[in-house]
């Protein structure tokens, strides 16, 4: 018999038992058009039996679909309404796959079986549906870190069983919900066990109901909102609570006090707020781990004696709580002891730390008032008395009158033999090269804060180890290192998982990995709950396709049969693609603009035009990484001409950057119509196949921050800087002042400051800019956003944005240019290396020291102290007593017209200059040619290096 004729035979039979299959013909149709609409789905998503071939991902309970399971493996799409047909799903985990986006339908509800969702780390966005409030199996709904916004829905309170919600790090808004006769609240969760409410706009107060004595509550997370109102006392009912964090919000009031009857609380965070009254008296909470009460108003008093009586503590943050008078000698006794932190209070008298504290203790008193203080000798211990009287008497205790010493955990190294991998893999613990599967561990909260004591580290890679090993992962070893507290005091460690027996991990195995950590169907000792956000994997195991597969379809096509399954195949996936693209266009308000009808809707846009996909797709050679310039957490940045010949630089915000497309649309308007020659412009944009760019023009020599640090070939001279510095100035004086409406930039720093082919400075990137509305206020209240470093202190306190807080930023890169240190280097702010270099009070005498030699300048030259002192004034403390922009460009003119090397530049002397420079610095230690350029009326110097 001719073999065609047994192929074809074969393929016949196995559609007659396709016929046949296990799977219920519902669930596979869904799961087909969840295929068709969906890219990088498991590679075994063949045939037409996903229950009885095990597709990858998808669990069945006789010939129904019960869970998918596809966290980590990088699944793209947009259309999420296919899922709801699957009326038999009980768990969902689409978990890290930033591709996923789009608007959660409201056929969400007819999953009424589901009890597991998680949709950690995806890109959704837009309100949860009401429909919510339909999965009345649901226990466990974890829809953090996307973007969805509007209030929470009062329906999620007719989810009785639920025990774990989680909606942080998202946009929502508004009050939370209650109920009331004719709504539900999430007071009817009694089973709930978990509130992590996060990172979001939520406002008002926290309504009395919330809470009450039968609930079951064990983790209340609401920091980092715009709640406020007094704490209900209600709180205190509820007894199983172990942690609160209500840190970052606006509350106000005193504490209340039968928040010491839970006694079960391990950590307790109540932080910048504005509490009033009684400092609270803990006394009874004997579980309490970790205490922060910072940045409070609380009445002055002395330093509570019930902190003796907490056995468990381990950390005590205390700072700005109006504390005063001394300490007493046993409150060091703690046996648990790690961090006390009392910094900005009135602490005094001697410090007597007797002679039974923990060793390795961390204690800040910076700025307090004391006189004196008594140690046992042999104890080690980190003492910080910086701004205390005791340091302006010169003696012994010298040593702790300095700022900080860092020093940096040291991990165990393996012992291994070999000491590089190939490629791009890694070395494991235990010796073997692979590729690990990597992101971040985000902690809600934790019971320790000695993050050099490797305990913790080590119980947290055996913990881990233990859940994958019990759960049958081919796990080799666990590795979570670089343990760090972020601005929102959140304990972050970076997490590798090696795979045993192979190089790589298939896509099973890290859905379930992903699963593990984002379910969390285990405790961690010292450790309260966190979510996982991963690295797109790199390489998964056996996704290679089968060298067959060509000659089978060879065969197939000869065969009638398959011809019609083929053609009704296509029909099939042809009114998937235009169901699929009737969707996107539905979430999409651009697609219905109409420029020659002048619909309401279109943009009103001032010079800049839309660019189809297509065009951009084309200008970047089809986006590849030859044409990339840059790439941030928003995404990246191309390099292109456009069909005008026109050179562009085109940002293109990957899959979680997104905006809104009103926020998008409210973005491109404003910056169309902000033209100024230190304002990079808009050239257009593109909302085009759900992609959003930003078109500019192109500005040729890079950032600032590139220039300073020498890497892309030349060095500027002083003049030159000054000039810098006044053409941004002037840039961002034109934003807050001559912009209508006016515009705060939020994150000016070197890095957003261009240089054009004459070195003209640029602002750049309105990523995070806010308009001044009519609020009347002069300020505008926001989630804290910007760069560490360059982030406005007080705006960061108070979340009240105002011209100043760029004015403080600016004054960080002003030191930038006179340094060329990044604004935090070695664990050091610039403006105390400035301020330390200066001595107190301000004088000029150590400036040297920290001058960027490649400025060929001595702190006596004209015009610097004056710079550094205009410096100075824009990062004071209090945003009131910092110029405006337009009084920073006065006096940079000022001391512009009045600089002596501006007058003649002095070819010899800067050159000359360089040279020394680069003597003295081993930095700028490669081979250098030195050239004078001119352009323009502004003589300068360009230094191409030759790196090696
Ligand atoms: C999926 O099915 C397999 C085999 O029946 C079972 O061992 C596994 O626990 C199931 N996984 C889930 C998440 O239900
Ligand atoms: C939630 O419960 C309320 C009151 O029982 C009911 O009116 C409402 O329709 C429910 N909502 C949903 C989405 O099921
Ligand atoms: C809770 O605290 C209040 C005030 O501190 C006290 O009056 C009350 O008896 C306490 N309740 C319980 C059940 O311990
Ligand atoms: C704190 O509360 C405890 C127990 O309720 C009490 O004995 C103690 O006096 C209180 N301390 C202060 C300073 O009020
Ligand atoms: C204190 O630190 C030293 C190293 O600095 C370390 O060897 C020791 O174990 C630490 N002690 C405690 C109690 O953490």
């Amino acid at each position: 018999m001719d073999s065609r004729i047994l192929v074809c035979l074969l393929l016949i039979s196995s559609q007659i038992l396709g016929i046949l299959a296990l799977t219920d013909s519902n669930d596979l149709a869904a799961l087909n058009a969840i295929k068709s609409s969906w890219s990088n789905l498991p590679p075994n998503w063949k045939g037409s039996d996903p229950c009885g071939s095990s597709w990858g991902g998808i669990n069945c309970t006789d010939s129904r679909v019960t869970s998918i399971m596809l966290a980590g493996i990088g699944v793209e799409g947009s259309e999420f309404s296919d899922i709801s047909s699957l009326s038999e799903l009980q768990l969902l985990d689409l978990s890290n796959n930033i591709g996923l986006k789009g608007i959660l339908p409201s056929s969400i509800g007819k999953l009424k079986k589901l009890s597991t969702l998680i949709l950690v780390g995806c890109s959704f966005y837009g309100p949860i549906p009401d429909a919510i409030g339909s999965l009345d199996q649901l226990v466990f709904l974890s829809l953090n870190n996307n973007s969805l916004s509007g209030p929470i829905p009062s329906s999620i309170g007719n989810l009785t069983r639920l025990s774990w919600l989680d909606l942080s790090y998202n946009k929502l808004s508004d009050t939370i919900p209650v109920a009331s006769a004719t709504a539900s609240g999430l007071d009817m969760l009694s089973n709930a066990r978990h509130f992590h409410l996060s990172n979001n706009l939520l406002s008002g107060s926290i309504p009395d109901q919330l809470f009450s004595s039968n609930m079951k509550l064990i983790h209340t997370i609401f920091d980092h909102n715009q709640l406020s109102g007094n704490i209900p006392s209600t709180l205190g009912s509820v007894k199983t609570l172990e942690i609160i964090r209500l840190d970052w919000n606006f509350f106000d009031g005193s504490v209340p006090p039968n928040l010491s009857n839970l006694t079960n609380m391990n950590e307790l965070y109540l932080s910048n707020n504005k509490f009033t009254g009684n400092m609270p008296n803990l006394t009874g909470m004997n579980f309490l781990h970790y205490v922060d009460l910072s940045n409070n108003s609380f009445d002055a008093s002395g330093v509570p004696q019930w902190i003796t009586s907490l056995q468990s503590l381990t950390t005590l943050m205390m700072e700005n709580t109006q504390l005063q008078g001394q300490i007493p000698v046993d409150f060091f006794r703690l046996p648990q002891l790690e961090t006390v932190v009392l910094s900005n209070n009135n602490v005094s008298g001697v410090l007597n730390i007797g002679n039974s504290y923990r060793n390795n203790l961390t204690l800040d008193l910076r700025n307090n008032s004391i006189t004196d203080f008594m140690q046992k000798t042999d104890y080690n211990m980190e003492l910080t008395l910086v701004n205390n009287p005791i340091c302006n008497t010169k003696g012994a205790t010298s040593k702790y009158c300095t700022v900080e010493k860092h020093h940096n955990t040291v991990f165990p190294s393996n012992n291994c033999m070999a000491t590089s991998c190939s490629r791009d893999k890694v070395l494991s613990p235990n010796c073997g090269c692979s590729h690990p599967y990597t992101g971040t561990l985000h902690f809600f909260s934790f019971s320790f804060s000695d993050l050099q004591n490797l305990t913790y580290v080590t119980t947290l890679n055996g913990a881990l180890m233990s859940v994958f090993l019990s759960n049958g992962l081919p796990v080799d070893s666990v590795v979570s290192a670089n343990p760090t507290v972020d601005i929102y005091n959140y304990l972050q460690f970076s997490l590798q998982i090696f795979p045993s027996g192979q190089d790589s991990f298939n896509q099973t195995s890290i859905s379930t990995i992903g699963f593990l950590l984002n379910r969390q169907p285990f405790q961690l000792q010292y450790y309260g709950p966190f979510f996982f956000i991963d690295e797109p994997y790199c390489c998964f195991a056996g996704s290679k396709k089968s060298s067959n597969a060509g000659i089978i379809i060879g065969v197939a096509v000869g065969c009638s049969v398959l011809v019609l399954l083929i053609i009704f195949a296509g029909i099939y996936a042809f009114f998937q693609y235009r169901k699929a693209k009737r969707a996107s266009e539905r979430n999409d308000p651009f697609a219905s603009w109409d420029s020659k009808k002048g619909s309401g809707s279109v943009p009103q846009l001032q010079g800049a035009k839309g660019f189809s996909f297509e065009d951009l797709r084309k200008c970047t050679d089809n986006f590849s990484e030859s044409k990339c310039i840059g790439s941030g957490g928003y995404g990246k940045v191309y390099k292109g001409a456009i069909s005008s010949g026109q050179l562009v630089a085109i940002k293109r915000a990957q899959q979680g950057s997104m905006q809104g497309a009103s926020e998008f649309k409210t973005e491109i308007e404003l910056m169309s119509r902000i033209h100024h020659k230190n304002v990079v412009s808009l050239v257009g944009f593109c909302y085009d196949q759900g992609e959003q760019m930003l078109v500019y023009e192109y500005i040729s020599n890079g950032t600032l921050r590139d220039s300073l640090s020498g890497k892309i070939g030349f060095r500027l001279d002083w003049n030159r800087r000054l000039k810098i510095a006044l053409d941004a100035a002037r840039g961002l004086s034109y934003l807050h002042e001559l912009a209508n409406p006016p515009i705060i930039h939020r994150d000016i720093k070197s890095n957003n400051i261009l240089l054009d082919d004459h070195f003209n400075a640029k602002v750049a990137d309105f990523g995070l800019s806010k308009l001044m509305g009519d609020t009347g206020k002069g300020y505008v209240t926001t989630q804290v956003k910007g760069t560490l470093g360059y982030m406005d202190p007080e705006y960061y306190m108070t979340q009240q944005l105002t011209e100043k807080s760029d004015v403080y930023s600016f004054g960080v890169v002003m030191l930038e240019l006179i340094t060329a240190k990044a604004p935090i280097e070695h664990g050091k702010h610039i403006v105390r290396a400035v301020q330390e270099a200066m001595g107190d009070p301000i004088g000029s005498e150590n400036l040297d020291k920290i001058l960027d030699p490649a400025m060929g300048l001595g702190s006596e030259v004209g015009g610097l102290k004056k710079f550094v002192n205009l410096a100075m004034s824009c990062v004071g403390e209090s945003a009131a007593d910092r110029p405006t922009m337009g009084e920073v460009v006065r006096e940079i003119e000022n001391i512009l017209d009045s600089a002596p090397a501006n007058k003649k530049m002095d070819t010899k002397f800067s050159r000359s200059s360089y040279e020394e420079a680069n003597d003295e610095s081993p930095l700028h230690s490669h081979d250098t040619e030195v050239f004078d350029v001119s352009y323009g009326s502004f003589p300068f110097h360009v230094e191409h290096q030759y790196a090696n």
